[in-house]
């Protein structure tokens, strides 16, 4: 495992670099990522460049062995473009320009933001593209399927659909633009989606292909930039650092062209009090590691309190700093560098905290840091190391931009199945591999597709084969409901799904915030919440029926024998126990090896590398946990990881 910060030299006083790569040095930092925001200085005027600053930090860290990330500093252009070019700013909503003096705001799509990125990003990567101390390029920062209401980007959106649909007459039909009179007789007439209103006025199918170009565009702009970094720095890696938004790109197609798949992780720093939150961050860990289904990096892991746009959070306590970088590090991080080396005292983001106080006097977190360094090096030997899972959960970007285009209920997302299926059979002890609804599905032998809401073809036949050929399959709420345009499919639900699971949704019950008591047949009595299929079952054997309300008696939970496998429809939004008491029946009819009894809040993982396997034990509660775990007694700290000496496989 290698161990890095994210450290801005342009911020600070040149005194201070070379006692901070020494300390750094000391303490078993191996990598410093640099300059993403540095245009200002690396550009001072429109085309003079000024690099010897670089030169020197690079130089700097480069003499004690430290490497280097180097960034694409065009998540912020300097002033000098926009003076000159004031409309190179993104366009909000409401057809306004957005201000300067922020980050993040240039509209990607400005021919001035293209040949200026174009112009630094070359004499960057011809500087830089051969030197031995550059590890890998840092397209940007934290790209997003950003909304930009400009005329350009209009202009490419109305291209977008005429490539994918062809013509006006085929949009209007793939849109069903006949309601409210909405039909295309010019291209002209195609806008963003301006206004005030929430998104949910305008059409869902427009709103989903609108979604899907936000995602398109900049993965355009991202490919646009690794391609350059190619030209003049072969062979090095090339990624991007991505977060949990509300506007992500869809990340299997964002990564397929990267060389590999970079996090940023900031776990709570205040445990909720609801012990049915799912904020255990091994859920995001394990979709990070299934983009590229390989190990991944944290570009930005969590140091201290957060803050500056929000009002502080509570600090890392003791155990947080070390404890949830070895937990990326088991779900497959192999690389983890922390934001931030020194919290900053000048910018937005002096409330965000690093490593180090404002004060540069090293404390408590600075403490922990430099012993989860001596731990890092002590497990060189796992990195690389794989993982493998017998379970698996398919992420679909067009369901989960759907669902934030037409809420179903309130308070129903769609990352909340996934997570609560995550949870359960994690709780087993099992690894899990969280990946793209088109990934293959061999050697699987249960795979969870909640929430297939947006219906691709090729998914619901491999589904079909999977349980076909022997697997379990789980289904939930919300399944088969549209088509690939996001219009509804006119068949009973589940539809294409209806034969595997053996039963019909004869009608459904959108409850929202109240519940529904469903009793299964061994007299459990767990709440649904937020959505009610009430099933008919075609053959499938009912395992809970709704105990209230005007279909008392009938199916919740059904279980159908198909082909040589098995296919679970889980009609409701349940409470952790009702997914907890699936992935428990589902595992033991499939024959894992399952962990029985860990407490609550402890996480175990697997890793296997040389014929070596790695267990990794992990405390996620704010209290000490005592109990046996395969043979042995184990006492852990608040936010401990014990890595079990490896045994043979
Ligand atoms: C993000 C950004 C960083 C910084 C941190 C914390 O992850 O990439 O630049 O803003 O959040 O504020
Ligand atoms: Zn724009």
């Amino acid at each position: 495992m290698r161990i890095g910060v994210d450290y801005y030299p342009e911020h600070w006083d040149r005194a201070l670099w070379e006692q901070d790569a020494d300390l750094m040095q000391k303490t078993g930092v191996k990598l410093v990522r640099l300059a993403e925001f540095a245009w200002c200085r690396l550009e001072p005027r429109e085309g003079e460049f000024d690099f010897a600053w670089l030169d020197e930090a690079i130089d700097l860290f480069a003499k004690r062995d430290i490497g280097v990330v180097l960034c694409t500093p065009t998540s912020c252009p300097p002033l000098w473009l926009y003076e000159k070019y004031p409309d190179a700013v993104m366009v909000e909503k409401d057809g306004q320009p957005t201000r300067t003096g922020i980050r993040g705001h240039r509209c990607i799509n400005h021919p001035a933001v293209i040949e200026n990125s174009r112009r630094i990003i070359e004499a960057m990567t011809k500087r830089y593209g051969q030197c031995d101390a550059v590890k890998a390029w840092q397209i940007d920062n934290e790209l997003e399927a950003y909304f930009c209401f400009c005329e350009r980007c209009n202009g490419k959106f109305r291209k977008w659909l005429k490539n994918k649909h062809g013509s006006l007459e085929a949009i209007n039909r793939a849109h069903g633009n006949v309601v409210w009179s909405n039909e295309y007789s010019s291209w002209e007439q195609i806008q963003p989606p301006y206004g005030h209103y929430a998104d949910a006025w305008m059409n869902p199918a427009y709103m989903l292909d609108y979604s899907r170009f936000a995602s398109d565009n900049v993965i355009e702009f991202s490919n646009w930039q690794a391609a350059l970094i190619r030209e003049n720095s072969p062979g090095k890696p090339v990624t991007t650092n991505v977060w949990y938004s509300g506007h992500m790109p869809d990340f299997y197609r964002e990564f397929a062209t990267l060389d590999f798949m970079a996090y940023d992780n900031y776990p709570v720093t205040r445990l909720p009090d609801d012990p049915e939150e799912c904020f255990s961050h091994a859920f995001h860990l394990d979709m990070m590691r299934g983009v590229k289904r390989k190990p991944f990096w944290v570009m930005e892991q969590l140091s201290g309190g957060m803050g500056c746009w929000a009002p502080m959070s509570r600090t890392t306590s003791p155990g947080m700093v070390k404890g949830y970088a070895l937990q990326a590090f088991a779900h497959g991080a192999d690389t983890v560098l922390h934001f931030r080396w020194r919290t900053a005292n000048i910018g937005a983001e002096m409330h965000w905290h690093g490593l180090i106080d404002a004060s540069n006097v090293p404390g408590r977190r600075f403490e922990e840091f430099a012993d989860l360094c001596r731990t890092a090096r002590a497990l060189e030997d796992v990195r690389g190391a794989e993982i493998r899972a017998d379970v698996a959960i398919l992420i679909s970007f067009d369901s989960e931009y759907a669902f934030k285009i037409q809420p179903q209920t309130e308070g129903y997302y769609y990352f909340e199945q996934p997570q609560r299926l995550h949870r359960a059979f994690t709780a087993l002890g099992l690894n899990v591999d969280v990946i793209g609804q088109h990934e293959d599905l061999s050697g699987y032998r249960v795979v969870c597709a909640p929430e297939l809401y947006v219906t691709d073809p090729a998914v619901s036949e491999r589904l079909h084969a999977f349980a076909e050929q022997g697997g379990t399959v789980i289904l939930t709420t919300r399944s088969g409901v549209k088509d690939m345009n996001n219009n509804i499919i006119m068949d009973q639900l589940p539809t294409v799904y209806r034969d595997m699971v053996g039963a019909v949704v004869a009608e459904y019950n959108p409850i929202g915030a109240d519940t529904v008591p469903v009793r299964f047949e061994d007299g459990a009595v767990i709440n649904g919440r937020q959505w009610c299929d009430i099933l008919e079952p075609e053959g499938a054997e009912v395992v809970a029926r709704y105990d209230a309300d005007f279909y008392r008696g009938k199916a919740a939970v059904t279980r159908n024998a198909f082909g040589k496998g098995v296919v679970w429809y889980v009609g409701t939004v349940g409470r952790q126990a009702l997914y907890d008491k699936i992935a428990l029946a589902t595992v033991r009819e499939a024959g894992l090896d399952y962990v029985p009894d860990l407490p609550p809040q402890v996480e175990v993982t697997t890793r296997v590398a040389d014929s070596k396997t790695f267990r990794f034990v992990f405390n996620h509660a704010d209290a000490p946990q005592r109990f046996r775990f395969e043979g042995r007694e184990l006492t852990l700290a608040p936010f401990e990881m014990k890595v079990l000496k490896p045994t043979d496989r």
